[in-house]
């Protein structure tokens, strides 16, 4: 018989010795509904070597909203300092400015189109401007502000499907390009709450992008695939085909319903489902087959009772099951199933439940991997950020390195505390990005 036991699986915390100077260090800041995660790595040739890694537990953020500042704050502050401290810094004014990633229901996305009259000339570079900034001045929905936008093709004369179209002789040159939007009291606050832990946010980034750069190859992205991050409170899902950007959405649902799955099937309280869940896999691992039964307690004092190692993962096979399904309905209503051919990419920290890639394949009828950040990352962390877990966190690295196929412009950037023009422009003007 077993009987769990908390290990929530810290990394290594010897210090690590940097090399890259100090202004070639980027940081990360992943606020999720569970847990905050914080990465710094160093720029290196054609990418980033992530060197350390920080957690809190969230529990100021519920549901994608700030429930409690000072929770939040606290939350950012130590996930910072761990971050710092294996790198030997003390102060977090002394950690490098962060990409703060948005996401969870906060975010919305359009298509849109711009143009730009070209007469028979040789296309320029004002050009392509012009006709991207006709296609980011779009009224958005009310309360909300641009985060991100991606170009999806150009157009010149009816000829669709151009990536770069400068030089071209053309009469027109459209542009079409997909556009993130973001609830902005949700972004003011959040970026208030982590200026107020000390942290400099530098760039704010949309989660889903975030996560396509940190698992996707190239293949993946041209032949179709999608990627489908199980977080806590949000199934964020992220679509690329054709080497462009399809589209972006994020489901509310998450680990929480499988927490309280169990919890109502097992008669446990919440947070011992939850150890159950994060640590079945671990434990059985632990105690091997021949251990098959589960000691569990009971909820309100009730003492305890045991399940059989079948009747735990009917339980969480039913709760991911009813997550796949939603994805499922999302992708066949959106009429995105066709443009996934290579398959999906699961990640967030409910993709370290073993049975994930199983029930996801049986459910999306697709090829399934589980995917982890593909970055370098320092030999005494690789245990630890090479999980599903960090794919978000990781992905946002790449906008600070700018590395990593970044497209300038892409992100929304913020001046720096010092510069006080924190103020987020409702809708930005992305000039001059691919040129
Ligand atoms: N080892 C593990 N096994 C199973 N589940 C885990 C494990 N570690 C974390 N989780 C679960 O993963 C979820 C947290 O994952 P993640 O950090 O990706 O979410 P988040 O970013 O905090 O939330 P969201 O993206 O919804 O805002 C929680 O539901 C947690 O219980
Ligand atoms: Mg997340």
């Amino acid at each position: 018989m077993l009987f769990w036991r908390r290990n929530r699986g810290n990394p290594t915390r010897r210090p690590i010795e940097i090399t890259g100077k100090a202004e070639s260090y980027v940081g990360a800041l992943d606020v999720g509904s569970h847990m905050v995660k914080v990465l710094i790595g160093v720029r290196r040739e054609g990418g980033v070597e992530i060197k350390s890694v920080g957690t809190a537990e969230s529990n100021g953020i519920h549901d994608g909203k700030i429930r409690d500042v000072e929770s939040t704050v606290r939350a950012i502050e130590l996930a910072v300092k761990e971050a710092g401290s294996l790198l030997g810094i003390k102060r977090i004014s002394d950690m490098p400015p962060m990409v703060l990633g948005i996401g969870g229901d906060s975010i919305s996305s359009l298509c849109s189109f711009g143009l730009s009259v070209v007469g028979g000339d040789r296309i320029t570079r004002d050009h392509i401007t012009i006709s991207l900034e006709t296609a980011n001045a779009v009224p958005l929905s009310e309360g909300h502000t641009l985060i991100h936008t991606e170009p999806q093709e150009f157009v010149v004369d009816h000829q669709r499907g151009i990536q770069n179209p400068l030089g071209m002789v053309a009469l027109r040159l459209e542009s079409w390009v997909y556009l993130i939007t973001a609830r902005s009291s949700y972004v003011k606050n959040l970026i208030t709450c982590a200026h107020m832990a000390g942290v400099e946010v530098d760039k704010i980034a949309a989660i889903p992008v975030a996560l396509a750069k940190a698992v996707l190859v190239e293949d993946e992205k041209e032949l179709g695939s999608v990627v489908i991050d199980i977080g806590e409170n949000f199934t964020h899902i992220v679509i690329y085909n054709k080497g462009k950007l399809e589209r972006v959405a994020s489901l509310s649902v998450g680990g929480y319903n499988i927490i309280k799955g169990i919890s109502q099937t097992l008669r446990t309280s919440l947070e011992d489902a939850r150890v159950l869940k994060d640590n079945y896999w671990e434990m059985m691992e632990g105690y091997g087959i021949a251990e098959d039964r589960v000691e569990v307690p009971l909820r309100g004092d009730r003492g305890t009772s045991t399940f059989s190692v079948s009747e735990i993962e009917a339980v969480l096979r039913k709760e991911f099951e009813t997550i796949f399904s939603k994805v499922n309905s999302f992708l066949v209503n959106n009429r995105c199933k066709d443009a996934i051919d290579t398959g999906a990419v699961i990640t967030g920290g409910n993709a370290k439940i073993e049975m994930v890639a199983e029930v996801a394949r049986s459910m999306l009828e697709m090829d399934v991997r589980v995917g982890i950040p593909r970055f370098q990352v320092d030999s005494k962390l690789v245990g630890t950020i090479k999980s599903p877990l960090y794919a978000t966190a990781a992905g946002l690295l790449c906008y600070g390195s700018d590395t990593c196929g970044v497209t300038k412009g892409e992100v929304l950037k913020l001046k720096s505390r010092t510069g006080r023009e924190e103020e987020l422009p409702m809708g930005v003007k992305v000039a001059g990005f691919l040129i």
